[in-house]
């Protein structure tokens, strides 16, 4: 039996989860897919249950599973919480020590018509993010009465671990890499270069080049078909997957995977909690299907399944069946409706 543990997430979170489990039930339909979910408390929904955002019991729970369905957390009414729901997320990575999250952005032929750029045609990469260190965890970190310190701290060994990652991704890809950097400025882009350019001789089939993260900023909107796997740590990962996202169309549809060495990988929409929408039933549920989508490929080796579900998908999609932020009329349910019966056909 197939342990996969549930975070249902805050405001818009329980909308997509629902919608997204619904999928998971119709698309393992009769094939041989037995599975449990264990609902964990997390985030806002756990602060207001045990004060805390990461309970020890869900930490627990996720790691006897086999797969984590993640939706979205946090919104305005932890702003003042003592420990805010983002901290939850940035713990849970830390717990299971996940590294690596990947990020997929492929625009189909499908969804071509939602992109707002030009070039859209045959963009297909990946976003390779380190997820355990760099700014988001780097000590010193203080405020005084005299400054605020953040400190963007990388060892070689961080480095080279996410980069294996990527390389192997590449070698199931278009074996290509590209690392985002800001070596012009920064020792721990540097230091990026170096351990990069020495994991690259390990991987010849696979070409590696270096790109400055403000021109890929730029190059992600003039020309992102020439890129298949991107590489870089959290920050520069945060900030270029929003990008990235945003040119499908919407942020709505994105899926993400974060995993480690360990056996459990987490599977999460790359998209916030949207509190200004929950509630009414028009979230995108995409971005949360998509990740059932990639869990399935990933952490339960059917591709079989997955690809049953990125059919539908895309069905949806040509027949314009979308939520309003792809300028549909369609609602979350309405929407999972249709994927479900695309599925059955
Ligand atoms: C993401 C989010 C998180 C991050 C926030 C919510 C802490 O933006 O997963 O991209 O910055 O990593
Ligand atoms: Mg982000």
């Amino acid at each position: 039996m197939n342990k996969i543990t549930v975070l249902q997430g805050d405001y818009i979170g329980p909308e997509i989860m629902d919608a997204g489990l619904q999928v998971l039930a119709a698309a393992t339909e009769n094939e041989n897919f037995s599975y449990k979910l264990t609902y964990a408390p997390f985030g806002g929904e756990a602060i207001d249950k045990v004060g805390v955002p990461l309970p020890e019991a869900t930490i627990a729970e996720c790691k006897k599973s086999d797969a984590v369905l993640l939706s979205a957390i946090g919104g305005p009414k932890w702003d003042d919480a003592p420990e805010r729901p983002e901290k939850g997320l940035l713990k849970i990575r830390q717990a299971l020590n996940l590294y690596a999250n990947i990020r997929p952005t492929d625009i189909s032929q499908a969804m071509q018509k939602y992109s707002p750029i030009k070039n859209c045609a045959d963009v297909n990469f990946v976003i390779v993010r380190e997820l355990t260190s760099g700014i988001y965890f780097g000590t010193p970190r203080e405020t005084t009465a005299e400054y605020a310190l953040d400190t963007m701290r990388y060892t070689p060994q961080e480095i080279e671990r996410v980069s294996h990652v990527a390389f192997k991704m590449a070698q199931t890809r278009d074996h290509h890499v590209t690392l985002v950097d800001k070596s012009n400025v920064l020792d721990t882009s540097k230091l990026w270069r170096k351990i990069v350019k020495e994991v690259a001789v390990h991987y010849p089939d696979v070409k590696v080049d270096f790109c400055y993260v403000d021109a890929m900023s730029m190059k992600l909107i003039s020309n992102p078909s020439q890129f298949d796997v991107i590489l870089t740590e959290n920050l520069f990962g945060d900030i270029l997957s929003d990008e990235a996202a945003e040119i499908t169309g919407s942020l709505g549809s994105i899926p993400s995977m974060s995993s480690g060495d360990g056996q459990v990988a987490l599977y999460e929409p790359i998209h916030g909690s949207a509190p200004d929408i929950a509630g009414k039933g028009i979230a995108n549920p995409f971005s949360m299907i998509n990740s059932v989508k990639m869990m399935m490929k990933n952490s339960f080796n059917r591709a079989d399944i997955a690809e049953k579900i990125e059919t539908a998908v895309n069905a949806a999609v040509a027949n314009g069946i979308v939520t309003p932020d792809l300028n549909g009329t369609s609602n979350t349910q309405t929407v999972t409706d249709y994927v479900i019966n695309e599925m059955r056909k």
